[in-house]
């Protein structure tokens, strides 16, 4: 299969020093989120790896495989971050065509990686291709339900101007508002789930954090970067867990 050069990979490997930079910032939301909402959550769901091989796919800079501890940790992203921690491997790689044998891993994982591009359907059998039969894969993605798809208005109030109905692509998305431009694909999670059940994957849990905006705006004084106003739980990731059927 050939892997067309999208525009959101090469945007990729232009801002992903800005992100990393981002959220390793603990000044900033990201670094917030991930400590609360996305690291506990990814720790619960992919459990115990203490004797396994695990895949972190859209690895970024390895903080994962550091956190869940593996009998053997491999990262791969299609980004040589140089902070990648040496203990574990690393290549370079695409998740839509990877270069590890078949039935590799025991658990893949993929983080907040299926939302940057449009072959869904190519990385989820890529990643059930390298994962054991009867092995474990954990999806995070930002929260379908959390994204702007609408705008502030002048009084405050925030009006959804988009059909959350289908799938569509955020031309200028930008991470924290802040970096990018990306291209973001909206899918329903039903979209994501649909697309795990057809690459062969039975879905064992779906799971979601929401983040507490009294204790968000408690620690950081504003709500947002736009401006836009949040108030009480707001979703922010969404996890599924599956075993390789
Ligand atoms: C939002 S970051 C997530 C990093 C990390 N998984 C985490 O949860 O913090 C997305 C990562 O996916 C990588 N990426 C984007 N497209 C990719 C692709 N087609 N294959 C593999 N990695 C990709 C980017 O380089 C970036 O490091």
């Amino acid at each position: 299969m050939t892997i067309p050069a999208t525009r959101t990979n090469d945007v990729w490997l232009d801002k992903a020093e800005a992100y990393l930079a981002l959220i390793h910032d603990a000044d900033r939301d990201s670094h917030y989120l991930r400590a609360h909402g996305l690291k506990p959550s990814l720790l619960r769901m992919v459990g115990d790896c203490s004797c396994v091989r695990v895949l972190d796919t859209g690895c970024g800079d390895g903080w994962l495989l550091d956190a869940l501890a593996p009998a053997e940790g491999y990262g791969g992203d299609i980004y040589r971050y140089n902070q990648f921690p040496a203990r574990w491997h690393f290549s370079v790689e695409d998740v839509r065509k990877m270069s590890y044998a078949d039935e590799f891993f025991d658990v893949t994982v993929a983080s907040l990686l299926l939302m940057w591009f449009s072959e869904l359907d190519a990385a989820l059998a890529e990643i059930r291709r390298v994962t054991k039969s009867g092995g474990r894969v954990i999806i995070a993605l930002m929260h379908p339900d959390f994204y702007r798809t609408g705008e502030v208005r002048a009084d405050g109030d925030y009006v959804v101007t988009c059909n959350l109905g289908t799938s569509f692509v955020i031309e200028d998305h930008r991470i924290a508002g802040a970096v990018g431009p990306f291209q973001y694909h909206y899918r329903r999670l039903s979209e994501y789930v649909n697309a795990c059940v057809r690459a062969g994957l039975r879905i064992e849990e779906l799971a979601d954090w929401f983040v507490n905006m009294d204790d968000f705006v408690a620690t950081f004084g504003s709500d947002c970067p736009s401006g836009m106003r949040r108030t009480g739980k707001v979703p922010m990731y969404a996890f599924i867990r599956c075993t390789k059927v």
